[in-house]
C-alpha cells in the first residue's frame, strides 16, 4: 500500500520541498506518496512549490469547525496529515478522525520552547533569552493540546557563544529538512503496514 500523504503549509514551504525532494529520491521504494498540499492562505508559497512539482494544492477555510479540511483530505483519500508550518490550530473533528496519523514539526526541543503563541522566531528567541545550553528539532505526532503528541523524532542542537537567534534559525532549519523528511518516512512505513501509534 502506498500511504496517500497530504501536507497543510501555511508559508514558504521550505520543509515541503525537503519532503518532496526526499520521496522524490526514493523513486519506487518510497512507502508514501505527497498528494495534495493545502493551505489556509491561498497565496502561500508552499502552494505555488507543489504545483510546480505537479502536486495538488488547494487552499481551504480554516476558519470552521474542520469541515472544510475534512472534504478535501477525504477527497484525496489521504492517510497521514503532515504540518510544515501550518499556522493554525487544527479543530478536534479532524484530530479524531486523523488521530495517530497526523505528524507535525517543531523548531525546537519539546515539551521545552512549545504550546501556543510558540513559533518560528519567537522559539530562537526564547532559547537565547533563557541561556538554554541546547535546541533542537521535535516531530511529534498531533493531539488536541499545540506541540504536545508524542514525539517520534527529535535532535539536540547546542547553542554557540554569542550566537543570536537569526542564526540558530539557520541552523535548526537546516536539522529539520534532514530530520523531518525521514521521520515522515518512517511513520509512513509504519503506517502501510498498519503498525499505528497508540494515543
Ligand atoms: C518550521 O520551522 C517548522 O518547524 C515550523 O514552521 C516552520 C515552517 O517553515 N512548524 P517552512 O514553511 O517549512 O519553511
Amino acid at each position: 500500500m502506498t500511504v496517500r500523504i497530504a501536507v497543510l503549509a501555511s508559508g514558504r514551504g521550505s520543509n515541503l520541498k525537503a519532503l518532496i525532494d526526499h520521496f522524490s529520491k526514493l523513486g519506487e521504494h518510497a512507502p508514501a506518496a505527497i498528494e495534495l498540499v493545502a493551505s489556509n492562505r491561498p497565496g502561500a508559497p508552499a502552494l505555488d512549490r507543489a504545483r510546480a512539482a505537479g502536486i495538488a494544492a488547494e487552499s481551504f477555510n480554516a476558519g470552521d469547525d474542520g469541515s472544510a479540511l475534512i472534504e478535501i483530505l477525504e477527497r484525496h483519500a489521504i492517510d497521514l496529515v503532515v504540518l510544515a508550518g501550518y499556522m493554525k490550530h487544527i479543530p478536534a473533528p479532524v484530530i479524531s478522525r486523523w488521530n495517530n496519523r497526523m505528524i507535525n514539526v517543531h523548531p525546537g526541543l519539546l515539551p521545552e520552547f512549545g504550546g501556543a503563541g510558540m513559533y518560528g522566531a519567537r522559539v530562537h528567541t526564547a532559547v537565547i533569552e533563557r541561556k538554554a545550553p541546547a535546541t533542537g528539532v521535535t516531530v511529534h505526532l498531533v493531539d488536541e493540546e499545540f506541540d504536545h503528541g508524542p514525539i517520534v523524532a527529535q535532535w539536540k542542537i547546542p547553542v554557540l557563544p554569542g550566537e543570536s537567534a537569526e542564526s540558530l534559525a539557520e541552523r535548526v532549519l537546516e536539522v529539520e529538512h534532514i530530520v523531518y523528511p525521514r521521520a515522515v518516512e518512517m511513520v509512513a512505513t509504519l503506517i502501510g503496514r498498519k503498525i499505528f501509534a497508540n494515543l
